[in-house]
């Protein structure tokens, strides 16, 4: 079968890119890139997108009403279509059975509905590019049974902040199912990607590889966070340590960096997900090891929060607090899962008045910022919480002058040099280091 066309369902962080790189790297293909929200829709159409990713513009623009089209329009989407990727939001459940540990796949659910309305006139492949429960395959063909489809799991190992380069130059493409599909799968991403990161298993293992990846990183984060916590009790540097043992190499240096906790969309939901595997395979003694980097992450958002409160002597009241970042990391402007939404809800609380600033990120219903122009003027603290660059920039003396007495800078991410931060005048504390 020769592919000509592609359609993909949800126009967010994961659709909306993949689709403009493939589109690019594919031109004799057309992709449709189809959502049920209008506005997310209309932004794509005329470039002003939901997602914030260095060179998105350059693949949009080279593409866009040429082989790429954004639409509400689902037979747009579906006619004559060859393969239809998932690409929808899968958060974590949020009610019933398996409430906040389970995925939602409610919104994959929908996307079946309407494929199972449509009158296809050829076979489809359907391919789940959402991270999805184990299994999901089996459902999907259980509701489409009457329909001729065949189902792939070729998982998203995109991150936000470096998209385009990570689907442009991916570390492994995993395509699992039947052969003959995934082979005509394969043939797109053959367009760019060497033969050989091409890896082909059977469906539930690459469902299951998704879940386990993220677990993985999630994994990293809390080992390096709860070595910082020791490093606080005995004075030794948290950031030497990640160097040290970063440098062998079958520990490698990534995502040894310590911070207030990981956050964004999908880490933390993709590891509930495997505990939550474990706890209905009945695995409690894997459930509690998993489990247990969750719960570190946590405490080490409570950790920080603790800091500031116990360091301010309790009294943040009426006093004024510039937040540095609320987006989940630098180079993206999303917040999902964010450490800063909790820190910055406790800080309310407190009653402190906050002066919050992201270069990207907006949270809902959160008055931010639009510059760090005056930012600083009587504010009793800096807290950063997101590693942008631009806040390394900041004149930290200037702002010092400006500041009210004492001064306390408060690193979620041990951004700055401490040492330098202490000799301006700052009560400066980082993570994991003296
Ligand atoms: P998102 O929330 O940014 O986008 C999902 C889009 O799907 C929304 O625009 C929504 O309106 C649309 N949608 C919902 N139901 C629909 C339907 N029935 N028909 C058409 N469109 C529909 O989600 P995001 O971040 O793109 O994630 C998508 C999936 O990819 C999730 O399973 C996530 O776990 C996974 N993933 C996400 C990564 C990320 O960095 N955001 C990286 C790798 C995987």
């Amino acid at each position: 079968m020769q592919i000509n066309k592609v359609c993909c369902f949800g126009a967010g962080y994961v659709g909306g890119p993949t689709m403009a790189v493939m589109a690019s790297k594919c031109p004799k293909q057309t992709f449709v890139v189809y959502d049920i929200n209008e506005q997310q829709i209309e932004k794509w159409n005329n470039k002003q997108y939901p997602v914030y990713e260095k060179n998105l513009d350059e693949y949009i623009n080279q593409t866009l009403n040429t082989n790429l089209i954004f639409t509400c329009d689902i037979d747009i989407a579906l006619k004559d279509c060859d393969i239809a990727f998932l690409a929808v939001n899968t958060p974590s459940k949020k009610y019933g059975l398996g409430a906040e540990s389970s995925l939602d796949i409610s919104y994959i659910d929908s996307c079946l509905q309407q494929i199972k309305k449509y009158p296809l006139t050829k076979r489809l492949i359907l391919v789940e590019k959402s991270t999805v429960p184990i299994k999901t395959c089996d459902y999907i063909n259980a509701v489409l049974r009457d329909k001729n489809i065949c189902v792939l799991s070729n998982p998203e190992f995109l991150a936000e902040g470096t998209a385009i380069q990570d689907l442009l130059n991916p570390d492994r493409v995993i395509i699992g199912g039947a052969i003959e599909s995934a082979q005509q799968l394969a043939s797109l991403y053959e367009q760019w990607v060497p033969k050989e990161k091409i890896i082909f298993t059977n469906i539930y293992s690459a469902e299951l590889s998704k879940i386990v990846a993220n677990s993985f990183l999630a994994q990293r984060v809390s080992s390096i966070n709860s070595i910082s916590i020791i490093c606080d009790k005995i004075g030794a540097d948290v950031n030497e340590i990640s160097q040290c043992v970063g440098s062998d190499s079958r520990i490698g240096n990534k995502f040894l960096k310590t911070s207030v906790g990981f956050g964004g969309s999908c880490l933390k939901k993709d590891l509930l997900c495997l505990i939550y595997l474990c706890e209905s395979l009945q695995l409690d003694e894997v459930a509690q090891y998993w489990r247990q980097v969750y719960l570190l992450n946590e405490f080490q958002k409570q950790r920080f929060y603790n800091l500031i409160i116990t360091s301010m002597f309790n009294t943040l009241r009426n006093k004024i607090i510039v937040i540095l970042g609320v987006a989940f990391k630098a180079n993206t402007n999303d917040t999902r899962e964010s450490a800063s939404l909790m820190i910055i809800q406790k800080l309310q609380e407190e009653q402190a008045i906050l002066r919050i600033y992201d270069p990207q990120g907006k949270i809902d219903k959160l008055e931010q910022c639009q510059s760090l122009d005056g930012i600083f003027k009587g504010a009793s603290a800096i807290v950063i919480l997101t590693e942008w660059e631009e806040f390394t920039k900041i004149d930290y003396a200037q702002a010092y002058e400006e500041m009210a007495k004492p001064s306390y800078c408060f690193d979620g991410r041990n951004l700055l040099q401490g040492e330098v931060m202490k000799s301006l005048g700052f009560l400066y504390y980082g993570l994991g280091r003296i």
